[in-house]
This record gives structure tokens, sequence and C-alpha cells, in this order.
């Protein structure tokens, strides 16, 4: 993005109450790897050629050692809730809860909204060895966990999110095996999804009966645009909508799957799974957006993008979005887009959506001089606010992310953060985003005053 010295113009007025945040989540950050079992990311970026700058997260931006001055970092930023990830394997270790015991105590103790998810992609080894989401089992395991979590901090924490971006664990972990566990099953990889979406239903009854009240999920969603009006073209953009957006959307929101995906998932009694899935499961519906996605006709050879390998038989491609700026991940930067993804939610779903949360939306950019990110995050507010004035009830903004931190399978090579990392010394520098952040927001509750 071309870099703007012009002093942006203050943002729209926020309704009273929306929630700011910023999110992270455990295996990117923590480090401490010793103190946890292993996970599935241990075990992928173990082998040769999976990372992309050879690098493992044991480290991290070593922030169980360090929460506090994060926290601090949190709270001088002014927001009002932290998303963190409580990692399985962690809270499988003899003591792994008591991190997680004290980060809300320090949240807490600092004014800020905890708000965990119990599943950001680090299955423990140990699970992945019984078939991992690939089982059914999984699902009933993963409410166990919830329970063992929510009965140690369920007292002071009100706000959940059960899973992160169960179609990108689906798709980029089980079907084209660019994440860990590096499954390449394409279409095979269904019941990944299915049993991700059943471990949500088990979870939040297990959370439900601990007295959780406010529940939701953090998936990834992104419109898809068709290459052309071509009907071929049309109809493989529809085809890669449905995988990526109301697969995961329609059962959660509608308790069924789209036409002629139902009888591909697996179980004995799938009315009665779509009921654990939707009944009573969400009270808030959390988006992480980051670009919409053009797509076109299957091709004949694979396709390098955004350091995926597009295999050519897949019955899509995806095409270049052309004419927009783009982060360092290649990525086009559309604000308009959320606009579209949301007001598009809310043309679907009507009166069956819950209220949403963008619960991730950020960048990858080099520098602390960070004005790209600063023009990301305003105009990404500006599509938002858009979608308010356009009736679409959305109740808060997660940025993606606090701090710089390992990047899956691109390693250290990506920054995301408002706050820079020096992996080396591991000192916190916050950007130029991180304090036309603070600005940004200490202007909106002045204008409420
Ligand atoms: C994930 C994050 C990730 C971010 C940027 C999201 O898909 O939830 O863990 O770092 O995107 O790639």
């Amino acid at each position: 993005m071309t870099a703007t010295e012009e002093p942006l113009s203050p943002l729209p007025s926020f309704p009273p109450g929306f929630l700011w945040g910023v999110s992270t989540s455990a295996h990117q950050i923590e480090g401490a790897a010793d103190r946890r079992a292993p996970s599935i990311w241990d075990a992928f970026s173990a082998e040769p050629g999976r990372i992309r700058d050879g690098s493992t997260a044991d480290t991290a931006c070593d922030h169980v050692a360090r929460h506090r001055e994060d926290v601090a970092l949190v709270r001088d930023l002014g927001v009002d809730a932290y998303r963190f990830s409580v990692s399985w394997p962690r809270v499988l270790t003899t003591g792994g809860l008591d991190f997680y015991d004290r980060l809300v105590d320090e949240l807490c103790a600092q004014g800020v909204l905890p708000v965990p998810t119990l599943f950001h992609w680090d299955l423990p080894v140990e699970v992945q060895e019984r078939g991992g989401w690939l089982e059914r089992d999984t699902a009933a395991r993963f409410a166990d966990h919830a329970a063992t979590v929510v009965a140690r901090i369920g007292d002071r924490v009100t706000r959940w999110i059960t899973l992160n971006e169960p179609a990108e664990h689906t798709l980029l972990g089980h079907a084209l095996g660019e994440h860990a566990p590096g499954h390449k099953l394409l279409f095979d990889a269904l019941p990944v999804a299915h049993h991700q979406l059943l471990g949500h239903g088990l979870a939040a009854r297990a959370l439900r009966a601990a007295g959780a009240r406010e529940i939701g999920i953090a998936n990834s969603h992104g419109p898809t645009w068709p290459a052309s009006t071509e009907q071929a073209d049309v109809e493989a953009a529809d085809l890669y909508d449905i995988i990526l957006n109301r697969l995961f959307s329609d059962p959660l929101i509608l308790g069924r799957y789209p036409d002629g995906f139902g009888e591909l998932m697996p179980g004995d009694d799938l009315a009665a799974d779509l009921k654990v899935i939707s009944e009573d499961t969400l009270d808030w519906y959390g988006i992480n957006f980051y670009q919409p996605t053009k797509v076109g006709a299957p091709g004949t050879a694979d396709v390098e993008f955004s350091g995926l390998t597009l295999p050519a038989e897949l019955p899509f491609s995806v095409r270049e979005i052309e004419g927009h700026p783009k982060t360092d991940f290649d990525w086009p930067v559309v604000p308009e887009a959320l606009t579209e993804l949301l007001t598009g939610f809310r043309d679907r779903y009507g009166d069956r959506l819950p209220p949403l949360v963008v619960t991730e939306n950020g960048c990858a950019y080099e520098g602390v001089d960070d004005r790209e990110r600063i023009a990301y995050l305003d105009g990404h507010l500006r599509a938002l606010h858009r979608a308010l004035e356009q009736g679409v009830d959305v109740r808060g903004y997660f940025v993606w992310s606090l701090l710089d931190n390992w990047e899956w399978a691109e390693g250290y090579t990506k920054r995301f953060g408002l706050v820079h990392v020096d992996y080396t010394t591991q000192v916190r520098t916050p950007k130029a985003s991180y304090g036309w952040l603070r600005d940004a927001l200490r202007a909106q509750r002045a204008s409420r005053a």
C-alpha cells in the first residue's frame, strides 16, 4: 500500500458499548514449549520443508514468562478486551492451567475483559494419534477440554469462543496439507469440518452447564467474487463460497448443511448432530476477515497462491485480484469487502443471525513506522461502520494481532503485530499503528463524554 503522509480524518463514532479488542493465539506467542504436551504444530514444524524459515514456536514471543508486560500493553492501548487461546496441550500438562489462571487474574486486575478461545489449531499429538478431527470422538474430548477450562477460570470469564476458524483448519490442515497435521485429503477432509462443528456444539453444552452465557465462535469468512459472468466461473465461485463460508455458517445458524453436503458428512444421525451444532450454541457469531477471493473455473495446472499450492484437480481456481494494494502476504487490501461480507450475512440469515463480532482483522507488514497498517485498519473500521449504518448488528472489533508472532507455515517471516517483537532480545516496541489505535479509541471515548 502506498504510505500516506496525510493525517487521517477521525473515525466515525461507534455505538456505546461497542467492544474493542486485540487477538492472539497460544501456539503463536506463548513459547514455554517444554512446559506443555506436544501439539501437532510441534510435530509439523519438525518436518523439513514445512515452515518457510525452518523455525519452531518453542520460544515465539516468550509470552508465558512475559504475560504481565503484554497485558500492560493491552491495557495501555485502551481496548476493552483481550482475545487469547487456551493451549489444549498445556491444559493436559500438570499445572498447565495455572498459567491461564494467572493470565485471567492479571487481565481482570488491569480492567481488561478476558475472551478465551478453546481451540486455535494446536491439537495435542496424543489426540491426533487417535485420529484427530477425522474421528468423531475428538468432538467429545474437546467438550471435556472445555469443561476442564471453564471449571478453572469460568468464575472470571464471561465471553467464550469455542473454535478458531474450523474452515481454515479443515482446508489448510486436512485438505491441502499446508498446515498441521499436513493431510492432503481434498474432499475427504469433510469429516474434519463436521467433527469440529459437533465439537463446538458439545463444548457449548459443557460451557452452558457451567453457567456460561456469552458463547461465540470465530470463523474465517470473505466474499467470493466470480472471475467473470461465464457460467463455469460463476458455478466454481459458488462452490468455493460454500466450502469457505456456508459449509460452516449454515449448520451453525440454520441447523442444516448447504444442499448436497449433508449426505457427504459422517455419522449415523445427521439431524441429531445438527441439533447439537445449532441449538443454543451461539450468543454471537465471530467473523475473522482478511480478504475477498476471486474464483474461476478449474485450471489445468497447480497454482501458487499466497504461499499455498492449489492443486489442479480442485473444482475451482483462485485468481489474482488486481487494482488493490497488497500486504506482505500478497493479500489484496479491499476494505469495502468487509461491508459486503457483513451485509451479506444479514441478508442471508435475517432474523436467525446472532449479533456479529469481528474477531480478527489485520495485515502483515514489516517495520515499526507502519503507515500501511494504519491505513488498513482505518479503512476496515470505516467499512465496518458502513455496515452498522446499514443496520447490521455488529458488536465488536478485534485487531489481529497484539504482537508480531509465529505465523504458522510462514514462521517468523510475516509480522501482523501492533507491537514489534525482536525475537532475539524479546524487546517489545509499539508500532505507529499502536499509537494510532490508542488515540482513535481515546477520541471515541471523548466524543461520547
Ligand atoms: C488465524 C491466525 C493467523 C492469521 C493471519 C487467521 O487465519 O486465526 O492464527 O495468524 O489468520 O494469517
